[in-house]
């Protein structure tokens, strides 16, 4: 990573001029270290939502929110999405550079080799309730795959021990979370079937079922391999921090996974693009006025938000969201499918960006907008949305642990400004009003 030095910042506290490093990152982006701020001077910075505040330096992903620039080490995520697959992508997000063909040959099949789970987590699904929403579902039986490999919770792990619980995470993720589908709509578990691709098993888990031969629709596997390539990373959001965050402590991979999981299931982050298809049936139903909608998105006193709008991080359009738009009328023309709400969507899209109050906060279409009119296509349900996501950041959470793992960096335990009652004695309940 070249950190390039340049002149300290200067702050001035209680009279005293204080000097504090600046860090210069590849692409010019600018830092004031504040590592010794506290010891220097007794005070510390407050950043609600971290809006401006650096957590690590990173090289795994790299993304431009005034630009519209998204870069897997280093690679546009335009290139990647037209011409790479999902597992070259996790190989190049884990391993920091795009496999040889024996190398990509060797992960899949390392994958392909821990797609099974231990029969004894089929009990597990039997206990959730039909209605149980599959995030939970997922990220709980994530989280107990540790259980079932206690040698993770080791702190000290060779790269080998770290790569195996790589593959296993990597491959049982797909399983654990078709298996979540099948068991809320009642039918039977499909076992991975190995000689599928990642993205064919996982559809063939999905839809296959005992009683009938299951074609895979090569249309299908190439759109869906393609969204899981521009799911892949975000650098530090909300999920992969937490992954991060979690991981600090010395927690197992599986356990950061499962709270990376957890994190994302949240509307505002991952969950969006649930709360989006749900937003655009409630317009369809309501006979598509878009307009009404949009000035309720506008309204302060109402609570209704334009879901699949807006990011923390692009001030311009989000790269992703294009390609997907693009994929998703290739999809719907390819398989026949008419989607009233792919034009109640565009047509969101086409008056929020004609509106000052969305222009002048700089809201556009982020990735969740039209992913989920995507899935829908493909035949799966809304509740899966956020799986998917999940499916998809899976190698980016991972890629984003082993670095911070490899950096040695520090537990996380952010400060704060203490805002409650100065101090005071007990009071005896008999003497309490
Ligand atoms: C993801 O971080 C990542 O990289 C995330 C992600 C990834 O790949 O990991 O990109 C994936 O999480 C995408 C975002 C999915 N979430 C949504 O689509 C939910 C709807 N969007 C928002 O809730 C919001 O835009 C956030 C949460 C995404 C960002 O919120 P911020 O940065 O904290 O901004 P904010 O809430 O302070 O909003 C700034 C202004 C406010 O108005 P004012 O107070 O300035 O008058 O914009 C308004 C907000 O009210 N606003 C919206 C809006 N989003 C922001 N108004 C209407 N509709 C919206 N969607």
């Amino acid at each position: 990573m070249s950190e390039k030095e340049q002149q300290p910042a200067q702050i001035t506290l209680d009279g005293t001029t204080y000097s504090l490093p600046v860090i210069v990152g590849t692409e010019n982006e600018k830092a004031i270290d504040i590592t010794k701020l506290r010891d220097q001077t007794g005070y510390i910075t407050l950043d609600s939502g971290y809006k401006n505040t650096g957590a690590t330096t990173s090289a795994v992903t790299f993304l431009d929110g005034e630009e519209g620039i998204l870069r897997y080490r280093g690679y546009p995520i335009e290139q990647l999405a037209e011409k790479s697959t999902f597992t070259e992508v996790s190989y190049l997000l884990v391993y920091g550079k795009l496999p040889t063909k024996t190398e990509l040959d060797k992960f899949n099949s390392d994958i392909s080799r821990h797609t099974l789970v231990h029969e004894d987590m089929k009990r597990f699904y039997e206990a959730y309730p039909s209605k149980a929403h599959p995030m939970g579902v997922v990220a709980s039986v994530v989280c107990s795959l540790s259980t079932f490999y206690p040698e993770n919770n080791k702190t000290k792990r060779t790269s080998a021990e770290i790569d195996l619980t790589v593959h296993r995470v990597l491959a049982k993720f797909p399983t654990i979370a078709a298996w979540a589908y099948k068991n809320s709509i009642g039918h039977p578990i499909m076992y991975p079937k190995n000689s599928h691709n990642y993205v064919e098993n996982f559809l063939y888990m999905m839809f296959a079922n005992p009683s009938e031969e299951y074609e895979i629709d090569p249309v299908v596997a190439n759109a869906l391999d393609k969204l899981l390539i521009l799911h892949a990373d975000h650098e530090q959001n909300c999920s992969a921090s937490t992954v991060r965050m979690v991981g600090s402590s010395k927690a197992n991979l599986y356990a950061s996974i499962a709270a990376g999981t957890i994190a994302l299931w949240g509307p505002l982050h991952g969950g969006a693009n649930q709360e989006v298809i749900e937003m655009l049936d409630m317009i369809h139903e309501d006979g598509g006025n878009v307009d009404k909608w949009v000035e309720k998105a506008k309204d302060k006193n109402d609570s209704f938000r334009l879901m699949g709008f807006g990011h923390r991080v692009y001030k311009n359009f989000d790269p992703r969201a294009k390609i997907i738009k693009q994929a998703c009328d290739q999809l719907l023309n390819k398989l026949g499918v008419h989607d009233d709400i792919l034009e109640i969507a565009k047509k969101l899209e086409e008056v929020a960006l004609r509106d000052p109050y969305f222009v002048e906060r700089k809201l556009y279409p982020n990735v969740d907008f039209y992913s989920g009119i995507i899935y829908r296509a493909m035949g799966i349900p809304t509740e899966m949305f956020t799986v998917m996501f999940a499916l998809g950041r899976l190698p980016g959470w991972i890629a984003q642990w082993k670095e911070m793992i490899a950096n040695g960096e520090p537990i996380g335990r952010p400060r704060q400004i203490y805002v409650g009652e100065g101090l005071r004695d007990y009071v005896n309940i008999g003497d309490r009003v």
